[in-house]
Parts: C-alpha cells; structure tokens; sequence
C-alpha cells in the first residue's frame, strides 16, 4: 500500500470530559507508532479536555497532533463523521477510531494497521475472537455487549463477532466510498451502522483479537438512550435486510421457472 502505513495515518480520539486520560493516551500512542497523526475531536468538554488537546498540539513540533473543537456534545458517531471528513479531505489512508480512555492499547494498534495493510477494508479490533478479552469490565456490561452482538448477528445475519466494537482501522477508499451524509446513529450504534453499511458494500471485514481494558479514571457515555437507539436501529436494518433477500429469492424462482419446471413426457 504505502511504505510505511503508519504514516498516512490519522488516529481519531473523540473526548467528552477525558482531561486526564487525554495525555496519557497520546504519550502512549506517540510511543507506539511514532510517525501516525492524531485528531482529537473535542465536543466543548465542560473539564477542559479541548485546551488540553491544543497544548498537546502545540508541543507537539512534528504536526502530528490536530484538534477539532465542537459546541455541543452530539455523540460519538456525529464526532467521528465529522473526524473523518476532516481526515479524507487531508489524504490519510487508513483512519483509526480510538477511544481516549485507555480502553483501547494503542500497543495493539500494530494488528490493525497490519490486517488492512493485507487486505483489510475495516479491521475491528475485537473482544470476541479467539485471544480477544475484557478486563476489569463491570459484569452488566461485559452482558450489554455479549448479548447485543449477539442480537446484532442473528438481526443482520453477519459472522462478525463484535460488530459493537470502537477499535478499527479503515482503508481510506472504503470510508470515502460511503454516503456519510446517510448515517443518522449517534450514539455507539454507529460502529454498528458503519460496519453494516461495509458489508452491505461488499467490503472486506476482518477481526483482530485485542484486549479491552476498562478504564481507571473518569466515567463512561454508555446511557440507556444510546443502547435504546442502537437496539432500534438493528432490528429496522434486520427487517430490510430479510425483506431484501426474500425479494431477491422471488426474483431468482421467477427468473428460474421456465426451465425448472417439469418437462413434458
Ligand atoms: N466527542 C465526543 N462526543 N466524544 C464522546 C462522546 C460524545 O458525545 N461520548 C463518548 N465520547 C468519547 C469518550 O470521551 C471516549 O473517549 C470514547 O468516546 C468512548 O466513550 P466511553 O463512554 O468510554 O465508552 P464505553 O467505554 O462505555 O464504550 C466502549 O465500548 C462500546 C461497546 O463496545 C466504546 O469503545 C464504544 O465505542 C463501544 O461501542
Ligand atoms: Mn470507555
């Protein structure tokens, strides 16, 4: 693809009150692919995450910290659509979603960039596949997450096993490819939405096995709003997608009729 991958690179970090792990995750990224760009994309975090991001950004003398400022804390999906736009305006090949939490290591990183460097459109960093794990994740949630992937895979009849999962690695085409004026999820849904519209696309998904760790400092997002809108939105994609392939079915026994039928003696 490119010479070396991590270079064209943009690393999105959406942040909503994440003062303290803000730092300590762009060190950590920084000394783990050292030459990958860095946006953070800030929605006005009342604890002051958006002056840290810039100070990062100015100290930062190579240029490879970018900051984008937002008003209103309008989700994680809206933050990562208006991330990526910023992003394939600017030629990144691969744009990585992160959360700024710890959560995900960016000493794994190097998996992902690996799986789309081979061929990958959308490598999801993974909990569900073999050497994949949680850590410290709080029994109700480690539940939310193993029963609504597995809602997601019986809705949308895909064998990914962690479709909900907030650590990837996109090719650039890919992305560019999709109408991202379309998606309306805002909440964690949205990396449900945006691997569904892949699939749907024909594209190339694979899992890489990563451990989640959940975080020290600071509280989740997670609301029963976002997993309301997610679990909603799922089964209308599970619906049109039963529809579609029935569709389909009576379209092929039309089409096969004529000669399917029984030969006269
Ligand atoms: N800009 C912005 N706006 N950032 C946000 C918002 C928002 O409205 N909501 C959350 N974030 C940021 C957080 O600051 C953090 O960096 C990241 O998004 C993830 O938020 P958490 O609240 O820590 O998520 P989680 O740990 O509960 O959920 C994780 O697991 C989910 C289920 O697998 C995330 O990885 C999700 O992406 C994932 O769907
Ligand atoms: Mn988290």
């Amino acid at each position: 693809m490119v010479p070396n991958i991590s270079d064209s690179t943009l690393v999105i970090i959406p942040t909503y009150n994440e003062a303290e792990n803000l730092p300590l995750i762009v060190d950590r990224l920084q000394q783990a692919q050292p030459t990958a760009h860095v946006l953070v994309v800030d929605d006005g975090s009342p604890d002051g995450t958006g002056d840290i991001a810039d100070k990062l950004a100015i100290n930062d003398h190579a240029g490879r910290i970018h900051v984008m400022h937002r008003t209103q804390k309008n989700g994680l999906g809206a933050a990562y659509i208006a991330g990526f736009r910023w992003g394939l305006e600017q030629d990144y090949q691969v744009l990585v979603e992160m959360d700024a939490d710890g959560s995900h290591a960016p000493e794994e990183l190097h998996r992902l960039l690996h799986a789309v460097d081979g061929g990958a459109d959308l490598a999801i960093g993974s909990r569900y596949v073999p050497g994949g794990t949680t850590v410290n994740w709080p029994m109700s949630r480690q539940l939310i997450s193993r029963v609504g992937n597995l809602y997601v895979r019986l809705a949308l009849g895909t064998r990914i096993r962690d479709l909900t999962g907030g650590f990837r690695a996109y090719r650039r085409e890919a992305l560019a490819a999709l109408d991202l004026d379309a998606v309306e999820s805002r909440g964690y849904g949205f990396q449900v939405d945006l691997g569904w519209r892949l699939l749907r696309a024909g594209r190339k998904l694979v899992e890489v096995p990563i451990t989640f760790t959940e975080r020290a400092i600071g509280e989740s997002k997670m609301s029963t709003a976002i997993v309301a809108e997610a679990m909603g939105k799922v089964f209308t994609w599970g619906r049109e997608e039963r529809l579609r392939q029935l569709r389909e079915f009576r379209k092929s026994r039309r089409g096969a009729s004529p000669s399917a039928g029984p030969t006269a003696p």
